[in-house]
């Protein structure tokens, strides 16, 4: 008994005093967990009204439809779609369409939230973003309809504006305005672009859907578009998503929507009223910085500059640089953004 007695008190003893002190620990550690995050658990108002995540969440909800009705006029929409390394680009377009003092129109569609968040806190009301963001692992996993969603999302986007009854102009941001391109979209067309070919054309060439070239389509830029809220637009729009779904997809061709955008015109160009911008006023960057006998031969009519025809951030920089079209070095003050 005592024998017994001896032994068991111990044994008892020992994991009592040890259950103690893990409880102590435990009492101790929940005292300071909870401490720190008293303010949060309390109610969820001090948690919300945290003014940064309070702003976040406002700009995350912000829906396509909201914003279209903020930035819209006479109807008219002009979107870009931007991803955070292409800010200075942004920046710069920006300022070239400000100065024809269309900037109130414009909506960036921001390809991740970053992008959504500068954008509106500089320029509140002015950025959108439409799920997926580029980063999501489903965007990337080719076959699923985050993929799908990724590659078709010009044509997606452009389409749900038309049906929220929107004109819209979609302009790459590697573009310069030189001039207000809005008068020169003459007519009540369906569908405005500009060819994407470098060979010169005589100045009253046809502004029809060009004739197709060696890949058995036409070579017509998804790099700027304007689109009226018909029906015509919106059956373009439809067509481009189901070539996109349709199209092999490879690596190389990831970014690039712009052949599925030519089949589709092509097998609707009986049933959509299309126009063919003027080379003059609308060239491609294979010819405005290839060619300068001819940019001096239509000097005074060029409208939007594309700095497209050549590989790489740093040479695009560098080639607006020596245009003097990167206006973003001097001219920033002139952007809603301001100096970025
Ligand atoms: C965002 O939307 C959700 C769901 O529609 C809503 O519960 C929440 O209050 C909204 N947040 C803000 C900040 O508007
Ligand atoms: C408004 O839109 C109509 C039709 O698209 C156009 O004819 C008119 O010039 C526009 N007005 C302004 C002020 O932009
Ligand atoms: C793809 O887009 C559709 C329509 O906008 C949307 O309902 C769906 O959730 C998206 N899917 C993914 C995986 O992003
Ligand atoms: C362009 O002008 C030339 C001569 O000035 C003429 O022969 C040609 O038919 C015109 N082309 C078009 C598409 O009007
Ligand atoms: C450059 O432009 C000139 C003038 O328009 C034209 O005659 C010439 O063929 C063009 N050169 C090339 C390589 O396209």
């Amino acid at each position: 008994m005592a024998v017994s007695h001896l032994h068991q008190r111990p044994t008892h003893k020992r994991p009592s005093s040890f259950l103690n002190r893990t409880n102590l620990t435990l009492v101790f550690s929940l005292l300071i967990i909870l401490g720190f995050f008293y303010p949060y658990l309390g109610i969820s108002q001090p948690f919300f009204s945290n003014p940064n995540f309070a702003f976040q969440s406002k700009w995350r909800n912000y829906s396509l439809q909201e914003a279209v009705s903020f930035v819209g006029r006479n109807g008219t929409v002009i979107v870009c779609i931007v991803s955070e390394p292409y800010l200075d680009f942004l920046n710069n377009w920006l300022i070239s369409v400000t100065r024809h003092k269309h900037q109130d129109k414009v909506l960036v569609i921001a390809e991740d939230y970053n992008t959504l968040y500068r954008v509106n806190q500089r320029w509140p009301g002015h950025a959108v973003l439409i799920p997926p963001v580029l980063e999501s692992n489903s965007a990337h996993k080719f076959g699923s309809l985050g993929f799908f969603n990724f590659t078709a999302r010009r044509p997606r986007h452009l389409l749900n504006i038309l049906e929220l009854g929107y004109n819209v102009m979609y302009n790459d941001v590697d573009m310069v305005w030189l001039k207000d391109p809005f008068p020169y979209l003459e007519g009540n067309h369906d569908v405005y672009f500009m060819d994407d070919v470098a060979a010169v054309k005589p100045l009253n060439h046809s502004h029809a859907l060009p004739p197709p070239g060696k890949k058995g389509r036409p070579y017509v830029c998804s790099c700027m578009i304007f689109l009226r809220s018909t029906s015509g637009a919106k059956l373009a729009m439809r067509k481009w998503l189901e070539e996109l779904q349709e199209q092999p997809w490879t690596r190389a061709k990831k970014a690039n929507d712009q052949p599925a955008f030519n089949w589709a015109l092509m097998k609707i160009e009986k049933k959509v009223d299309m126009y063919l911008l003027s080379q003059s006023a609308f060239p491609t960057g294979g010819l405005y910085f290839k060619n300068k006998t001819w940019v001096r031969e239509t000097e005074g009519s060029h409208v939007i500059i594309h700095n497209n025809y050549i590989l790489g951030f740093e040479k695009k920089i560098k080639r607006f640089r020596d245009y003097s079209l990167w206006l973003v070095d001097d001219y920033a003050s002139e952007s809603p953004l301001g100096k970025l």
